[in-house]
């Protein structure tokens, strides 16, 4: 049986965050690369689901009306067509990037197909994307706007969705590829000697959540914090699938990782 791998390219590594609508075509480009020569080398033995974040476009709509607050004002359904817009024209850049290099990339769109209910999942529509998966193709989502059942509407992250999709197909491996080389021991912007963590499992989990949930906590580790607590839970439900937290901005390290081959940066979770 060949490996599935679930993949998130993340918002920070394919956009700059600090400029409203800019993609980073270069590293795009150089990711589809690397996500290639993984796919030829590994043949039927490598299966993939390419999930990618909003970085600085959906977020930036999305901050401006509010939209994971939910249908709060007027403007927010206007809001909620904007920011599927946002998402949906960073992906069209992402999957294209792909396409270009040969990868048989299919985008599904996670707002035509997903209900949440506040921080939930309530319904995800997954059996296209199964299809073509099962079929040899590489379907692609991404996080975007969802209807809600509790408050109108939500945002639907790519964390979310692959939740979701590793519940019903079991993975072996969620890898998440972004701009930090891992799960740290502090906020490295805070903290420039605190150390990365290369293994949490049930053993130092406990001393894990605390480093990372304590009152040092910031914007950075907060959100850093959720995503390892998420992952660590579903690692726990869905053994003996792992997840790893790495940098995609080194050339070749995502490579190197979807090849399967033995590395010694990132972050893994099992
Ligand atoms: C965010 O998705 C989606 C929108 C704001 C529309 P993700 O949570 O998957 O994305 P990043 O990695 O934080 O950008």
């Amino acid at each position: 049986m060949s490996e599935l791998i679930l993949l998130k390219l993340g918002g920070s590594v394919i956009t700059d965050k600090t400029r409203p609508f800019t993609a980073r075509i270069d590293v795009i480009q150089r990711l589809a690369q690397e996500i290639k020569s993984a796919l030829a080398e590994r043949g039927d033995d490598l299966r993939l689901i390419i999930g990618h974040g909003s970085g600085s476009f959906g977020h930036e709509v999305a901050a401006k009306y509010q939209t994971h607050k939910g249908g709060t004002s007027a403007e927010s359904w206007l809001g909620f067509a904007e920011v599927a817009h946002a998402a949906a024209t960073l992906n069209h850049l992402v999957v294209n990037a792909l396409r270009e290099v040969g990868v048989p990339a299919m985008r599904f769109q996670p707002s035509a197909s997903t209900r949440t209910r506040g921080e939930q999942l309530m319904y995800f529509e997954t059996f296209p994307l199964k299809e073509a998966l099962s079929h040899g193709l590489v379907p692609v989502v991404y996080g975007d706007v969802s209807v809600d059942a509790a408050q109108g509407m939500s945002i639907v992250s790519t964390e979310l969705l692959f939740d979701n999709l590793a519940r019903e197909l079991s993975p072996s491996r969620i890898v998440l590829a972004g701009q930090v080389d891992g799960v740290y021991e502090a906020d490295p912007n805070l903290k420039p000697n605190a150390e990365l963590i290369s293994d949490i499992d049930r053993n130092n989990w406990e001393e894990v959540a605390a480093m990372l949930g304590g009152s040092h906590g910031t914007d950075v580790t907060g959100g850093m914090f959720t995503k390892v607590r998420d992952m660590y839970r579903l690692t726990i439900a869905m053994p003996p699938m792992q997840a790893m937290i790495m940098s995609a901005e080194e050339p070749g390290h995502l490579e190197a990782v979807l090849k399967g081959q033995m590395v010694s940066f990132g972050t893994l979770i099992n």
